[in-house]
């Protein structure tokens, strides 16, 4: 089996190996006010669950502590430049819809607006305050999930961290045969 030599990493870069998921831009609304924020840092927390790191400079973070609710949207890779852009401004300053061209649709259960441009779009709801202040972690129930059914597999994209994104690639379904039937499902 491959062993590998090491050096000292520095810890603040970690995250180049470990960030998680796709790329998803979290869009809210407060008081006829709508925005988006581009978001690299969050989590599956059990099935439907997401834990999210929201700084406390982000206007987003206001409109979806006071509404208590947001919109997780998946853009793919064709959406790349917009999802930087959209990271690198504020809806303190623009509408960030507008600007960019986005399409703002009506969510079925919450006041956030859905982004028609991205493949999938979860309805959630603030369910977990008390990390909030210590952490600027929130935690998310899913209320409720919209996917489109092509493409298959979309190519999402995952920040590494200083302007480097990776794009999802292969899917494969070679090791599934070594899980326990009981881990598959769900
Ligand atoms: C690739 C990328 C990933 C980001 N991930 C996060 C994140 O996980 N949490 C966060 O608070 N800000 C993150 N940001 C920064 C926000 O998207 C940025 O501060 C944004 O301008 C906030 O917009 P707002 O002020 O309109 O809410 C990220 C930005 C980029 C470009």
């Amino acid at each position: 089996m491959k062993t590998y030599k090491k050096k000292n990493f520095p810890v603040t870069k970690i995250r180049r190996f470990l960030e998680p998921g796709p790329i998803v831009l979290v869009s809210s609304a407060h008081k006829g006010e709508r925005n988006i924020m581009t978001m690299g840092w969050h989590m599956m927390m059990e099935y439907s669950l997401i834990g999210c790191y929201i700084w406390t400079r982000d206007h987003s973070r206001t409109l979806i502590e006071k509404s208590g609710e947001c919109v997780f949207n998946i853009p793919e890779v064709a959406l790349a430049p917009t999802v930087v852009k959209i990271g690198n401004s504020t809806g303190a300053e623009i509408d960030k819809f507008a600007t960019y061209g986005l399409t703002a649709e009506d969510a079925d259960e919450v006041g956030a607006p859905l982004i028609r441009e991205c493949f999938a779009n979860f309805e959630c709801r603030l369910v977990d305050r008390s990390l909030i202040k210590k952490y600027s972690l929130f935690v998310f129930e899913v209320v409720k999930a919209h996917v489109a059914p092509s493409p298959k597999f979309p190519k999402t994209i995952h920040y590494r961290g200083d302007g480097r994104f990776m794009i999802s690639g292969e899917e494969t379904a070679r090791w599934r045969r070594l899980f326990k039937p009981e881990m598959l499902e769900g």
